[in-house]
């Protein structure tokens, strides 16, 4: 049986209706669509997590206005990046309790693993896999699996770094209440030296932007309901209250 689906994700930055059509036609590319299929049928969470991420990326390649060729690429890789979970056990991938360093290190090789396993005859390009064997490489070389430093990490994968730390703490999980947007952010740059700054600044701006705009839809939405259809502003209070 499949993990126990946890879907109380916050309100990913979705600028446009777009950026999340960008992202499912990603998904259901037949390169891709077997691994995350795959993926979803070994650990909910981690499907769920990869959604999230490919939409953080796809709002954040947008903001900062990369060709369209590039930001699908760094959907993919976002899609694929923790692909290598797949060889982790479900039970160490849902445990709530302390892990000792033989289940830390297990956990650590799917970036290695995801790589493997996607050198193995899929034709993806080389900078997908890139994203997947590296997203947990930091720039003062304490990252895995191979401790890379600066020069050596790709910019997409500093790109998709930043967007993978802010995912994972500001979704729910069994063992920790989830970071507000703000409280993410500011515990992502006391990583001093650890992630691209240029880029960290960037991404501060575009979440903040996003949640605004996010907040004047929700006060339009809610003034548009309590005029036109009685009754359904309880409904938009009720979401509102649940994207905080
Ligand atoms: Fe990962
Ligand atoms: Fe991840």
């Amino acid at each position: 049986m499949p993990a126990r689906a946890d879907n109380r994700f916050p309100a990913s930055p979705r600028l446009t209706g777009t950026v999340s059509g960008m992202v499912r036609s990603q998904a259901e590319e037949s390169d891709i669509s077997h691994w995350l299929a795959a993926l979803r049928d070994h650990d909910e969470v981690t499907y769920q997590h990869s959604i999230h991420l490919a939409e953080l990326v796809a709002g954040f390649a947008a903001f900062l206005g990369l060709a369209r060729i590039h930001q699908l690429y760094l959907i993919r890789a976002a899609l694929l990046h923790d692909v290598g979970k797949i060889t982790i056990p479900r039970e160490l991938l849902a445990k709530t309790g302390l892990i000792d360093a033989r289940e830390y290190e297990h956990l650590r090789s799917h970036a290695e693993a995801g790589f493997v396993m996607l050198m193995s005859g899929t034709g993806l390009p080389a900078e997908i896999i890139d994203v997947v064997r590296h997203h947990h490489e930091k720039l003062d070389g304490s990252g895995y699996p191979d401790g890379l430093i600066a020069y050596q990490i790709a910019p997409a994968v500093r790109l998709v770094t930043i967007c993978d730390i802010y995912a994972a703490l500001t979704e729910h999980r069994p063992y920790r209440t989830p970071l507000k947007p703000a409280e993410a952010l500011t515990e992502m740059e006391s990583l001093h030296g650890q992630l691209d700054s240029m880029l960290l600044m960037q991404f501060r701006l575009f979440i903040l932007r996003s949640h605004s705009l996010r907040q004047r839809m929700l006060s339009l939405l809610r003034g548009m309901t309590t005029h036109w259809l009685p009754g359904a502003a309880w409904i938009t209070q009720r979401r509102m209250q649940s994207s905080h």
